[in-house]
């Protein structure tokens, strides 16, 4: 009795790693970058190097359950973030109704958006995706907007600082 209920155990735990496992690659794949979120020290750390001031309007480009979005929104006029897998924005806007966080969930790919209006832009993305944001999106930014990425550099543009936190690296980026 006792070495079924174990067994039954095991097979559960095995087949929620399996699960959790195949949806990373599945997500790595299909996205370019999988849901990892950021840290809360490291979420602080990211906004306190984007020097966020009353009237700045954020976007966390690949947002998942708005780790960085909600911490903004608490401190600039506008944050928004957006996710192309819908689960982690249903869990993002879920998080910001029960906090009473004014911040704002799309659903949907991120380069099919005009960012031009933000002031500070946020991303935590794997090297693929933000060689194509120093190519489609850096560009088209207004001079001054400040790009704070965690982990990984903007392409190969020159960044103004980094910043390292334990084991984790902070890239900013002036316009
Ligand atoms: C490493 S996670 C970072 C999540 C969050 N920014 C944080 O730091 O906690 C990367 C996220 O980017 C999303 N993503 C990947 N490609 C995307 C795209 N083209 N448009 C929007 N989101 C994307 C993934 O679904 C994933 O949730």
């Amino acid at each position: 009795m006792l070495s079924t209920f174990f067994l039954l155990l095991f097979a559960l735990v095995l087949g929620t790693l399996v699960v959790l496992l195949s949806w990373a690659v599945w997500s790595f794949w299909r996205h370019g970058a999988p849901f990892i979120p950021t840290d809360g020290p490291i979420a602080d750390a990211l906004l306190t190097h984007a020097q966020l001031q009353p009237t700045d309007r954020c976007v966390d480009l690949g947002c998942g359950h708005g780790a960085i979005t909600l911490r903004a929104a608490r401190q600039c006029a506008d944050a928004v973030g957006v996710d192309i897998y819908w689960p982690v924005i249903a869990w993002a806007r879920a998080r910001a109704r029960w906090w009473g966080v004014p911040a704002r969930f799309i659903h949907g790919d991120l380069f099919m958006h005009d960012w031009r209006d933000r002031t500070v832009i946020f991303c935590y993305l794997f090297p693929g995706l933000m060689h194509r944001i120093a190519n489609e999106i850096w560009p088209t930014l207004h001079p001054g907007t400040r790009l704070i990425s965690h982990g990984f550099p903007l392409g190969s543009v020159p960044p103004t600082a980094t910043h390292r936190h334990g084991r984790a690296i902070i890239f900013v980026y002036v316009r």
